[in-house]
């Protein structure tokens, strides 16, 4: 299919939405998320807004990160930083559901809270309920002074300018940036050695120059785009690391293009979805360099098998052998960090899908920017 250039005008002015200037800020927006918080010779991070010594943080037991859509997903990539890198037990919820259920508010545990708006309401009810009850909450917040920010012990601000447009993208990325700091810190007053944090320190600097070649990608990512957006439904599927990328990647299309897309564990594929396999149901694989790399391989020959088309995200190393596939290769950082770059592409496809069927990218039905209400 071919891109029809004229859906490329936007709205009556010809201006470019606003998620597509929010999408190109991104190397100067995680730069300034890094600024001034990387300490190149103890390969460690300074987060001066969490308001927690050394002590304080080694007395840290497990971290609890809440976030509602996007800001989830980010929080499901800083949990498995934080647990490579601070090997403390981290995971993610959405808060929208964490305060919903009475969870136990264990005082040993760092209860994180992220948002872009820092309004979201079941975001915030959930800080203000761990914090009733005697637990610690800080957050990774973007809008300066907002509800969640004042409501929390303390915090990490995004610094990612300004996010205007529904559908997050530089507000994602700077809250994986944001979630590396933390881990970071954490693990080096803990047990990550000094040449592992500056290894980390060193990929975290790479990072603006990398996602620059990502979005300079673009024309071939909108061809990608104008095939998978004449699919009704697709898959988005990874593993790990690859998992929280798949997700955001299929929240990002459904939002703004409207079309069904399911985001699937990698490895739970053959336990049911496989079914729905064919060749009118597009899959989208995140597919990192990693110690992983074999059994994803191996799991798309099970989608190809079957005719599935396939979309590979991955890294210029990998080989993927026989298969017929769409590729689109990131470049390499840290393994730890590939979570960032892996989701910049799917940012583009589907802001590219979303402009190929003609719809208001940044007035996408039914949704608002933040959710301010019950
Ligand atoms: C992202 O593209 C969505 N519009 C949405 O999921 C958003 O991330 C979510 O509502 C949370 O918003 P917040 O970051 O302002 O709390």
């Amino acid at each position: 299919v071919d891109v029809d250039p004229s859906a490329y005008e936007y709205g009556a002015t010809g201006a470019e939405p606003r998620m597509y200037t929010e999408m190109l800020e991104q190397p100067a927006s995680v730069e300034r998320t890094l600024r001034g918080r990387l300490d190149e010779r103890f390969g460690t991070a300074h987060l001066g807004g969490l308001r927690m010594d050394a002590r304080e943080l080694r007395a840290v037991q497990r971290v609890k990160i809440l976030g509602c859509g996007s800001a989830y997903y980010a929080g499901q990539m800083g949990a498995q930083l934080i647990e490579e890198l601070a090997r403390v037990p981290a995971d993610a919820e959405a808060a929208s559901e964490f305060r919903y259920r009475d969870a136990v508010i264990d005082p040993d545990t760092l209860y994180v809270a992220v948002s872009q708006s820092g309004e979201t309401a079941d975001t915030l009810l959930a800080v203000e309920e761990i914090r009733r009850k005697g637990g610690r909450a800080v957050g990774l917040v973007n809008v300066v002074g907002s509800a969640i920010a004042r409501a929390c012990d303390g915090g990490i601000y995004l610094h990612a300018g300004p996010e205007t447009a529904v559908a997050s993208t530089k507000a994602v990325t700077t809250m994986f940036v944001g979630f590396a700091l933390l881990a970071l810190q954490l693990g080096r007053v803990r047990d990550l050695s000094v040449a592992d944090g500056k290894r980390l320190v060193a990929g975290l600097q790479q990072l603006p120059g990398q996602i620059e070649k990502v979005l300079a990608d673009e024309d071939r990512l909108a061809r990608v785009a104008a095939t998978l957006s004449q699919a009704q439904s697709m898959f988005f599927v990874g593993r790990v690391r690859g998992y929280p990328v798949a997700r955001e990647g299929a929240q990002k299309l459904k939002e703004i293009s409207y079309r069904h897309a399911e985001a699937y564990q990698m490895s739970e594929l053959k336990h049911g979805p496989l079914a729905l396999i064919s060749p009118e149901v597009p899959t989208v694989a995140i597919v990192p360099d990693d110690e992983l790399t074999d059994r994803n391989v191996a799991a798309l020959h099970e989608i190809a098998a079957r005719g599935g088309p396939l979309v590979v995200v991955t890294h210029e190393d990998v080989d993927l052998g026989e298969l017929s596939a769409e590729r689109i290769d990131v470049p390499r950082n840290e393994k730890e960090l590939d979570p960032l770059l892996l989701t910049i592409p799917l940012q583009l496809v589907a802001y590219h899908a979303a402009m190929n069927l003609g719809h208001d990218i940044d007035r996408p039905r039914n949704l608002a920017k933040s959710v301010t209400v019950e």
